[in-house]
């Protein structure tokens, strides 16, 4: 491809080192597209002809038949998929092949390439999070009443209910589905027709081959065109946060799904057993997206690595972005898919959850504000009552609503059975009626907000 100025091939090692066509052959599709846009450009500008256009496109669908037939060959010796297919057009076509290149580089051409790759990407993340946000809603639903411990430091905190908690998660989805549709949408500009590096003194029409791509404009600075690669890492940024949401909520399954908690049960489906331990059920699922999440996080670092300290504009260093990537896509894409079909596989337990709920006096809170509200004491003395009347409670094994209202007064006298009205855990939830809290009439509200927006 550039034989004019060389008098010997390249050393055993640089074959090695130099070919990306082992990962790069997913772009062979946005390569095609992005070919075509620019093909139908030149020839509309005059700067080729219609008729070596016509072939260059006749050439570009056959070559993308032969792709997508598996039968195009790739040659490590061609180093990439811009030159594996520019090659292969020559071999169909002849002469006119070499036309296509003229105003363009492999360097706008592949960074126009991996932009229109990673804007599916987003795309593809965008509806794996709604398929997921649904599957979390749909288990929300059946479960407005069901209680289980809310927990601070994984302490027994107050009663809440299994929709509220699911809810949650909705809503951290939710805005990592935002994540994506914004860095999606900041990425939509083209960078095609900026050349090697400096434009062009051909009179291309970058406006006419950005609308071909779906782009929304033209990048206006070529050397920033050539060179930004802030679209691929705010993708991984997204992809990272994400997969920490992910981890979050894999963590609460395989936590929920062990004999201690049993607050839930995967099917079979979704569990495997062990080769020694005939009783096991292993959320193994559950553990791998948890897992993984470290090499999502690993491919945000390698690539922000890569880009830190390049001076403009392209450095083959950035050959190294798209691997990243894929393996960031690959490994999220399969996470919120496993994710999604385990919210759907999962049945609650909710004798479970109010047996843990009610082992842990969830209702405390509930006993010390009601000695604020009834009594009128300032909230640290009553922290201090409560306090006393849990202990005693467990002194005698009895949960608060079971314990009778003379030990109560033997703590504080102005107690009177009006107290047991807020003790049980169902009181409790029904009370938590501020904005945003648990009561099932605000997690209905919750619900039906979602609801409209994930139709
Ligand atoms: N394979 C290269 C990459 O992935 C394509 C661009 C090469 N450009 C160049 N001037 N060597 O980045």
């Amino acid at each position: 491809m550039w034989g004019g100025r060389f008098e010997s091939g390249p050393a055993a090692i640089m074959r090695e080192i130099t070919p990306s066509i082992g990962f790069d052959k997913r772009l062979a599709a946005e390569d095609i597209a992005g070919s075509r846009a620019h093909c139908r450009m030149l020839a509309a500008e005059g700067i080729i002809s219609k008729d070596d256009g016509q072939k260059i496109l006749g050439g570009l669908d056959a070559v993308e038949k032969e792709i997508a037939a598996g039968e195009f060959v790739f040659k490590r010796e061609l180093e990439d998929i811009h030159l594996n297919i520019e090659a292969r057009l020559a071999e169909l076509i002849g002469p006119a092949a070499g036309r296509l290149h003229t105003a363009r580089s492999r360097n706008d051409q592949v960074v126009t390439d991996f932009r229109l790759w990673v804007r599916a990407a987003c795309s593809r993340a965008e509806d794996g999070l709604l398929e997921l946000q649904r599957a979390l809603h749909a288990q929300a639903a059946q479960h407005l009443d069901t209680i289980l411990p809310g927990f601070t430091h994984m302490q027994v905190a107050q009663p809440v209910t299994f929709a509220h908690h699911l809810m949650a998660y909705v809503e951290m989805f939710g805005r990592d589905r935002a994540r994506f549709e914004d860095a999606r949408k900041r990425m939509n500009e083209s960078p095609l027709g900026s050349a090697a590096l400096a434009g062009t003194s051909f009179p291309i029409d970058r406006d006419a081959t950005a609308k071909a791509l779906g782009f929304a404009r033209p990048m206006r600075n070529s050397m920033d065109a050539i060179s930004a690669r802030d679209f691929a890492l705010e993708y991984l940024a997204a992809c990272s946060i994400c997969a920490v949401h992910l981890s979050r909520l894999a963590g609460e399954l395989v936590q929920w799904s062990t004999q201690a908690f049993g607050f839930v049960k995967l099917s079979d489906a979704f569990t495997t057993g062990s080769s020694i331990m005939p009783q096991k059920r292993n959320p193994d699922a559950a553990e791998l997206v948890r897992g993984k999440t470290g090499r999502v996080l690993g491919d945000f670092v390698a690539l922000a690595t890569v880009v830190k300290g390049l001076v403009l504009t392209y450095g083959t260093d950035l050959q190294e972005d798209k691997e990243r990537v894929f393996d960031a896509a690959d490994t999220l894409e399969i996470s919120i898919a496993a994710m999604a079909a385990m919210m759907a596989d999962l049945t609650a337990n909710p004798a479970r959850m109010k047996a843990a709920a009610e082992a842990g006096y969830p209702t405390a809170t509930d006993l010390a504000d009601w000695v604020v509200r009834v009594l009128q004491k300032p909230f640290r003395e009553a922290h201090h009552i409560a306090g006393s009347i849990v202990k005693a409670a467990e002194e005698r094994g009895l949960t608060l609503d079971a314990l009778p209202l003379e030990e109560m007064r033997k703590i504080e006298p102005g107690i009177t059975s009006d107290v047991y009205a807020v003790l049980s855990l169902e009181s409790s939830v029904n009370a938590r009626m501020s904005l945003g809290g648990t009561a099932p009439a605000r997690v209905r509200e919750q619900l039906a907000h979602w609801k409209s927006q994930l139709a």
